[in-house]
């Protein structure tokens, strides 16, 4: 998996969005939170605040993390880490793939948070050696994300970690806040209850893109009703509606009882209204799948080249081959 290590100052919301993801993944992912505060109860309880005792803290989280990330984890660690210095170090022990995510939030809206009530105490001197007050951070300069916590509310930072593990291909696509709630609410799901999961396109082709986005129902078992647009051929739309009906049954051919398509003339748009009883997900793709394009399927047709069999299901390139062999 990985490690995914939270910068940032005291009250920025490390600890929250580290659960908060931590929440998210836990019935999907090996996942596990090492917490600055936490740790400094027990396996770091013997050291303090010093630049010195940081570094040590922060030396035996990164080995820690990178025991569990060689045992299949993904590691969240939330620590101040203060330095370059300390977080170069953490990146050296934990080797590849270790994201630095900074949460960022100025030290003024921490002092006006001021959840533990420790900037009281920094600021009245009753503390000594406090982060942002009397002890330096250092701002990450290339962190792999930043989650700046003053403009976005939990849900969206969450959402913007998770989103940022999905596009790194650590987590899987499709992992959206609607989904985790709907599917796994503790509902069983079973197939009688024959609630299709909707999926509208004019699929011109049908593609990896696609069957991935499928996907994400199907792995679960959820029926599919896959909605074939009625459009006129045109550039764009190079297939027939009853061509592209063939060829997606042609794809799930062995999964009938899951998946059911239909025609339906041409939309306008899709509109629904508040509290309509069911999820409405927009799956983010990955970096492999954002690279799949209709257009640059049709492109490759057109140009008569062999590009396009890598981006559709290996039983759309049978089928337009055999279509192909046809036309000539
Ligand atoms: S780090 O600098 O070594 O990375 P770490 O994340 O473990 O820090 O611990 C920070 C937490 O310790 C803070 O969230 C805060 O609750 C508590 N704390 C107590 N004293 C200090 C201090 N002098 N500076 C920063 N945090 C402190």
């Amino acid at each position: 998996m990985a490690i995914i290590w939270l910068t940032g100052l005291s009250g920025a919301g490390k600890t929250t969005l580290g659960n908060s993801v931590f929440n998210k993944l836990k019935k999907f992912e090996k996942v596990i939170i090492l917490d600055g505060d936490e740790l400094r109860k027990g396996l770091n309880s013997d050291l303090g605040f010093s630049m010195e005792d940081r570094e040590e803290n922060i030396r035996r989280v990164a080995h820690t993390a990178k025991m569990l990330y060689d045992n299949g984890f993904l590691v969240i660690t939330t620590l101040i880490s203060p330095t370059f210095h300390s977080r170069k170090m953490a990146r050296e022990i934990a080797g590849e793939k270790f994201f630095e995510i900074y949460i960022k939030s100025s030290i003024k809206t921490c002092i006006d948070r001021d959840v533990k009530g420790l900037y009281k105490k920094a600021i009245n001197g009753e503390i000594k050696e406090f982060t942002g007050i009397s002890s330096v951070y250092e701002e990450p300069i290339n962190p792999e994300l930043i989650v700046d916590t003053e403009i976005l509310n939990i849900e969206e930072s969450t959402n913007k970690i998770l989103s940022f593990l999905i596009g790194k291909n650590i987590i899987e696509f499709g992992l959206d806040q609607n989904w985790f709630k709907v599917n796994f609410g503790g509902k069983k799901l079973n197939l009688t209850d024959k609630q299709y999961a909707v999926f509208i396109g004019r699929w011109q082709p049908f593609h990896l893109g696609h069957q991935k986005l499928i996907w994400n129902k199907l792995k679960y078992n959820i029926p599919v009703l896959i909605m074939v647009r009625d459009i006129p051929n045109d550039e764009k739309n190079p297939f027939t509606t009853k061509e592209v009906v063939k060829m997606i049954e042609k794809v799930y051919e062995d999964k009938k009882d899951l998946i059911k398509i239909i025609v339906i003339p041409d939309i306008e748009s899709v509109n629904f209204g508040r509290g309509v009883g069911y999820e409405v997900n927009e799956f983010i793709p990955n970096e492999t799948i954002e690279n799949i394009s209709a257009t640059k399927i049709r492109k490759s047709l057109d140009e008569k080249s062999e590009n396009w069999t890598d981006m559709v299901p290996e039983k759309v390139v049978e089928h337009l081959k055999e279509q192909l062999q046809n036309k000539l």
